[in-house]
């Protein structure tokens, strides 16, 4: 903000410019994907409507399969592509709100033009083993969305291996971003032949041609962009992306198991039921606690400054960080227990 108070206008040469791709380069490096494949967007919901803008839902191919338990933002937006002739196929939860990549696989037929789903669900951060997913999506001619939200920062996400057209993800949850920033990688095997419905003058080849039409969509990073790039979020989210990405995805992950398998074992020492997955592999970051009058619970522990929340389902959700130290765990474990007596 200091180059927008002293140099004004300048600060979009001098500075600004540059700080998407930073960001966006951060992103990047965390998710092994190729440079320039990354744009930044103000939230999720953003950047996946700016992908789903490249999209038809044409009779014979107009399925979108997702699950249940999305978040519920997509979910609304997925709703609204009933409106542009989509008909969607929404793969319910079994029981505890798990989600089987079975079922699914099964959804995905030569139907279905966009199978868009989480990699780690937000409510119960179970992971989701999307290789046969995406690989059935593949096979069916089906474009794949993947939101890695509650993903990237505690899981090794590699677009490499996993080969998703696009995914997505933000700022707020584990790369300590603050709120203002999403992002939308973009695969290579599509990224020249798409052409969002959802652009602006940014995407232009020349944005300072102001050139009145028709869009000519520039070929690198910038042809997901739409208008003025939100350059104060994204220096807000600039440290918290730098400092996970060099930490990397596989020391992330070994942090995020180590913390959580510490969780889970205070938990049944005392006694308090969890209701997220144990198993590593579908371990995600967050342990669910599921204890009585759990929101009473949680409004006790932010009382005493224990950072944690509360899902209506779920109970309590603790999500140690990479900062997070062994003996914090132990210590917010403690307070757990004590304030679940002190509600019983
Ligand atoms: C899986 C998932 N997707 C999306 C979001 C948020 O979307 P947006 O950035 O549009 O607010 C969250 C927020 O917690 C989330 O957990």
């Amino acid at each position: 903000m200091a180059a927008w108070a002293g140099r004004g206008v300048r600060a979009w040469e001098e500075k600004w410019s540059a700080i998407p791709a930073e960001v966006a380069g951060s992103v990047e490096r965390l998710i092994q994907a190729e440079p320039g494949s990354v744009s930044l967007h103000p939230n999720v919901t953003v950047a996946q409507a700016v992908a789903l803008s490249c999209l038809e839902f044409a009779p014979g191919r107009d399925r979108v399969v997702c699950t249940a338990e999305d978040f519920p933002s997509e979910l609304y937006l997925y709703e609204g592509l009933a409106r542009r002739g989509a008909t969607i196929v929404r793969v319910p939860a079994r029981e505890g709100r798990r989600i089987e990549e079975a079922d699914l696989v099964a959804a995905i037929d030569e139907r279905t033009a966009l199978v868009a789903v989480s990699q780690v669900l937000f409510r119960t951060s179970q992971i989701l083993d999307l290789g046969p997913v995406l690989a059935k999506a593949r096979a069916m001619g089906a474009i794949s969305m993947v939101d890695a939200y509650q993903a990237v920062g505690i899981v090794d996400v590699d677009v490499r291996a996993l080969a998703p057209d696009f995914l997505t993800g933000g700022s707020i949850k584990w790369l300590c971003g603050g709120p203002g920033t999403g992002y939308l990688y973009v695969s290579p095997r599509v990224h020249g032949n798409l052409h969002p419905a959802l652009t602006g003058w940014f995407a232009h080849e020349q944005p300072f041609a102001f050139d009145s039409g028709p869009q000519r969509l520039h070929m690198g990073e910038r042809r997901f962009w739409n208008g003025t790039p939100c350059i104060p979020a994204y220096c807000a989210a600039k440290p918290g992306f730098a400092i996970a990405a060099e930490i990397g995805g596989e020391a992330l992950r070994e942090k995020s198991l180590r913390l959580t398998g510490r969780l889970l074992a205070l938990a049944d020492e005392h006694g308090l039921a969890v209701g997220s997955p144990r198993e590593e592999a579908k371990r995600g970051g967050t342990v669910c606690l599921d204890v009585p009058h759990a929101e009473q619970v949680c409004a006790r522990l932010l009382a005493s400054d224990v950072l944690l929340d509360f899902r209506p389902g779920v109970g309590i959700r603790l999500a140690p960080h990479h900062y997070t130290r062994d003996d914090e765990v132990d210590e917010v474990m403690e307070r757990v227990r004590k304030a679940v007596d002190a509600e019983r």
